[in-house]
């Protein structure tokens, strides 16, 4: 279990978010009719809806959480742009440390979607890596500024804020500040000295090529992420079995806490916020594995992408609490 008390202090933990932020639309409406231009339904659409997605959706669950989210990525010089500066400005996020790139476009992803039935999704984005002076703008950004933060999360989309370059850095900074990063395939190659990386059961084959879908193997695999990726410890992600903490010399396999499962999408970004501000709060990692379980717990039981709330974590963590003593 974990000390209560670390709850109450995510209040105004400061932490940096570093990735690829993006807008999630989804548009709304019915089918009547068949295309007379291409054999196609028509979607009448009765509304757009939008949501923070990807890094942005990691700031979106720091503030749930009571906690503070500095923003570390770039937008395009476009509607989209304006579009995830204002949502973030809706939930008290200021947005002054997003970078315009203008050789890119904001990476945008509009689900089409008729009654409950996705017809479509249309990806705007670029996946090149960042051009070296807005890479350079990033690192500088974190080197001048990492002191002021209680934790950093790197969220990993794969659409090109997270370089190699980073990681040359992070092995420095990780022993002032904890550094946490949720990995994306196509990176592993140059990721290295964090404080903890959180891959679920495909990364983690991806990683290491261990398929973490036992206990055994799961240690396995998060002792060999360790040594080769220099973390302190790792936190794997196991969907339905929990999560797993891996340190060098201790394991600790947590159970899903969901009680109903309607939605999974977004719980990995859930975990990753919690977990580095249980930490930021002073949680060991075992107590902040709890933590996130609990949280990632909270957000499959809802629809669509979803946050936590510290008094849900509460309320889940009082059930357990209560189902102990009897
Ligand atoms: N089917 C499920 N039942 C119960 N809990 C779940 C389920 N799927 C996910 N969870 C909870 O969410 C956490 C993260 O899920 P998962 O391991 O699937 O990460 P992920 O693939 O990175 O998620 P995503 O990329 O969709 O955000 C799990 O550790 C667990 O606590
Ligand atoms: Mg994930």
């Amino acid at each position: 279990m974990f000390r209560r008390e670390l709850l109450k202090q995510f209040k105004g933990r400061k932490i940096l978010v570093i990735g690829d932020f993006m807008v999630d639309e989804y548009i709304k409406g019915t089918v009547e009719r068949i295309s007379p231009e291409a054999p196609v339904p028509v979607v009448e659409a009765k509304r757009a809806t939008f949501r923070p997605g990807g890094a942005a959706n990691v700031v979106a669950n720091i503030k749930s959480l009571g906690g503070e989210a500095v923003p570390l990525g770039v937008v395009g010089k476009d509607e989209a742009g304006e579009k995830l500066k204002e949502l973030l400005r809706e939930i008290g996020v200021k947005t002054d440390t997003l970078i315009t790139d203008t050789s890119r476009p904001t990476t945008k992803k509009t689900r089409i979607i008729a009654g409950s039935q996705q017809l479509l999704r249309v990806d705007w984005e670029s996946r090149d890596y960042l051009p070296q002076t807005i890479e350079k703008e990033v690192i500088s950004f974190l080197l001048n500024h990492y002191r002021e933060f209680d934790a950093i999360i790197i969220s990993d989309y794969g659409k090109g804020v997270v370089t190699e370059r980073l990681f040359e850095y992070t092995g420095q900074l990780k022993e002032d500040v904890p550094i946490f990063l949720d990995p994306k395939e196509k990176n592993f190659r140059f990721y290295r000295q964090v404080t903890a990386m959180t891959p679920n059961i495909k990364e983690t084959y991806q990683a290491v090529r261990i398929t973490p879908d036992t206990d055994l193997k799961t240690e396995e695999a998060g002792k060999k992420l360790i040594e080769e990726y220099g973390l302190d410890y790792a936190v794997i992600t196991r969907s339905d079995k929990g999560l797993s903490i891996v340190t060098k010399d201790r394991v600790k396999h947590i159970p899903t806490r969901a009680r109903q499962v309607f939605d999974v999408t977004g719980a990995g970004d859930t975990v990753i916020s919690a977990f580095a501000l249980s930490v930021a709060a002073g949680a060991t990692p075992f107590e902040a594995g709890e933590i996130a379980n609990l949280a990632a717990g909270v957000v499959v039981g809802k629809l669509g992408t979803a946050t936590a709330t510290v008094e849900e974590i509460e309320e889940a963590a009082g059930l357990l609490f209560e189902n102990k003593r009897s």
